[in-house]
């Protein structure tokens, strides 16, 4: 059995990653950022208890914690804590990651180049008796940005057109591991599509972005006005495919070198008119309202918020400047087309016996999970029940 050392563990991937690598018998080293409040062990005990995993897993040892920051120098590890880190763990782990798109340049870069330089720097020093034998850096299918249509299962040499920092921050990063793979060192790249809920459960520890294209596709984020959808495709994929993808590639040699896609691909990609429709069907399972729908072209939609670029200037409702926002993002990020190739990565997986579940089965079972948590308890007013 083999310990990992795992950054971003209470995120919506990285718990997921916990959970699979413990549940197939290996310890965890785990690098959690400090919450005011709570000490390392009340951070991942309710982890714990929300995958109703023991406790004394802390205390027998077979999870250990760390406060760290990956945005510092050595990840805010103390030299006894990277020494303890060292001596223990055999592969490591890279998920954490600041998803937001808002984030300034600096700060995103930062979060993307602190952790590599650590990871180059312990993988190359001679010094260091026993350094990780395996890293998977958790990058994103978001590194082809707006400029590549269909994003190949390898490093990217075209020069980008990004969406956001976020993606050009770990464009960035895989311009350097692609480098440092020149000499040989131990890496991977795994880069998932939007991860959504466990395929038996929809269970999922936070809600990522795709949540709120649900909603938005619903109608709800909006009143019910859309842009045209036309045949644009969104790619999800089930989180529990995605972590036990990435835990059984860290443990090959093999895999060293290469950059894997966990997504569901071309061919079995929903189309955003079927998220919405199954968003839609959600809402109306769970008897909340749902507005009409109202379509305008994407150009027109795009300049009648460009007009209104100046609202947050005007003395509107909150919530009105915050749909002009989100309407904003959302027609950015859904009108591009973008597909990710994925044959090698699900040749090399169903060689290990997994394989991804159907997407247009498990986005109900994530919406449902996410309904039950989320919104019954937050039920907006005031919309028009369309009843379809
Ligand atoms: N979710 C998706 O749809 C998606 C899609 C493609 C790629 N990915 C990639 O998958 C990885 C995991 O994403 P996720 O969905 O699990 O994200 P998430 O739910 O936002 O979780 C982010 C994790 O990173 C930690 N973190 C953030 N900033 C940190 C810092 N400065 N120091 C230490 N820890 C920090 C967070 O800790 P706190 O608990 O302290 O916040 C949390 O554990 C990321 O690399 C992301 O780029 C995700």
């Amino acid at each position: 059995m083999a310990r990992f050392f795992l950054t971003g563990a209470t995120g919506a991937l990285g718990s997921y990653l916990l959970k699979e690598i413990l549940q197939s018998g290996n310890d965890l080293d785990l690098l959690v950022r400090a919450q005011k409040g709570l000490s390392p062990s009340q951070k991942i005990g309710s982890l714990l208890d929300f995958f109703k995993l023991d406790r004394d897993l802390l205390r027998q040892k077979r999870i250990r914690v760390f406060w760290g920051d990956i945005s510092s120098p050595q990840l805010g590890l103390s030299q006894s804590d990277l020494y303890d880190i060292l001596e223990s763990s055999d592969y490591m782990i890279h998920s954490a990651a600041d998803l937001s798109f808002d984030t300034p340049l600096e700060v995103a870069f930062k979060a993307c180049f602190d952790p590599i330089r650590f990871v180059l720097q312990v993988l190359s020093d001679s010094s260091t008796s026993r350094p990780f034998k395996k890293v998977t850096l958790v990058s994103t299918v978001g590194v082809g940005g707006r400029s590549t249509p269909l994003v190949p299962e390898g490093f990217l040499s075209k020069e980008g057109d990004f969406h956001n920092n976020y993606e050009r921050a770990k464009r960035a990063l895989e311009d350097v591991v692609q480098q440092a793979l020149e000499c040989d060192t131990p890496l991977a790249v795994a880069r998932p599509s939007m991860i959504i809920g466990d395929s038996h459960c929809g269970q999922i520890y936070r809600f990522q972005i795709f949540y709120h294209i649900a909603q938005f596709l619903a109608g709800l984020k909006t009143l019910g006005i859309l842009p045209e959808l036309g045949e644009r495709t969104l790619d999800v994929i089930n989180v529990d495919y995605v972590a036990r993808g990435i835990q059984s590639l860290t443990e090959d040699p093999q895999a060293v070198g290469k950059v894997f896609h966990l997504c569901s691909g071309p061919k079995k990609a929903p189309s955003l008119q079927q998220v919405q429709e199954l968003s839609r069907q959600a809402h109306l399972r769970h008897n909340l309202p749902l507005p009409t729908l109202r379509y305008l072209p994407r150009n027109r939609l795009q300049s009648l918020l460009n007009g209104l670029q100046f609202a947050r200037h005007l003395p509107l409702p909150h919530n009105v400047i915050g749909r002009i926002k989100a309407m904003n993002i959302m027609l950015e990020y859904l009108g591009t087309e973008q597909e990710f190739e994925n044959q090698l990565t699900l040749r090399y997986l169903s060689e290990r016996g997994l394989r991804p579940s159907d997407p247009l089965d498990y986005i109900p079972k994530s919406l449902d999970y996410y309904l039950n948590k989320k919104v019954k308890s937050h039920r907006p007013r005031g919309l028009h029940i369309e009843n379809r």
